[in-house]
């Protein structure tokens, strides 16, 4: 029965996707038209392998697994920390590699110290939440942000930010330092509870392919 259904993959946009479709390739898996720049189409299928691929916003990706209209999704730990969607995560590809920082002026350093009432700039709201009153049991203000972060502290928008930071050039070139790190990140595969029951059998097939992909090529 299940042979006949497709499998739905959830990709993030951007370069996630482009190194997630990469390594697929290198274990068979293709999908010839997805890599067409110029197509406006949202859905590409492998039909030999009964596929199906999608292109999402990163923070849609899980609400597509969780609803099971995606039965695998690829997408960065930060947007699984943030979301808290009902799904499983299986497998870390190693790639996406970064740091989910606190970050500010160095000066900004002693508000942490002395647990300060300090504005917090972010794009992750519950992950700041999180960091800020369970863990450093420190009362923020949050303040969300969608893009540009790092812009916050320096027009006197908050005191510190918290943010991803990959090769850090963006702070140096705002005069901006790590201050605190939160936690490492890397792109995830996850999966739909439901799917993973009924579907196990190629579900862990294409995690097994995948993760031997990521090993080989290390
Ligand atoms: C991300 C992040 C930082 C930057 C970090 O922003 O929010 O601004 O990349 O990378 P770096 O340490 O290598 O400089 P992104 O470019 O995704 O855009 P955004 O500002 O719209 O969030």
């Amino acid at each position: 029965m299940g042979e006949n259904r497709y499998l739905t993959f959830a990709l993030t946009k951007g370069r996630l996707a482009k190194q997630t479709l990469a390594l697929l390739e290198r274990v068979g898996i293709t999908c010839e038209e997805i890599n067409d720049p110029d197509t406006r189409r949202l859905i590409f299928v492998n039909e030999e392998l009964k596929l199906r691929f999608f292109l999402a916003k990163g923070p849609d990706v899980p609400t597509y697994v969780e609803y099971g209209a995606a039965d695998i999704g690829i997408v960065g730990k930060d947007t699984i920390l943030e979301e808290h969607r009902k799904i499983y995560e299986v497998l870390d590809l190693g790639f996406g590699r970064c740091r989910m920082c606190v970050c500010g002026p160095q000066a900004a350093e002693d508000y942490l110290k002395s647990q300060e009432r300090i504005r917090v700039a972010t794009k992750y709201p519950n992950i700041a939440k999180d960091y800020f009153y369970n863990q450093r049991n420190q009362t923020v203000e949050i303040i969300k942000l969608n893009g540009s972060i790092e812009l916050a502290p320096i027009v006197g928008l908050s005191e510190v930010i918290v943010d991803i930071v990959e090769t850090g050039s963006t702070l140096r070139e705002n005069g901006l330092v790590v201050l605190e790190e939160i936690c490492p990140l890397s792109a995830r595969v996850t999966v739909n509870p439901v799917s993973m029951r009924m579907e196990n059998e190629r579900i862990t097939r294409i995690l097994q392919l995948m993760s031997g992909a990521i090993d080989g090529s290390v």
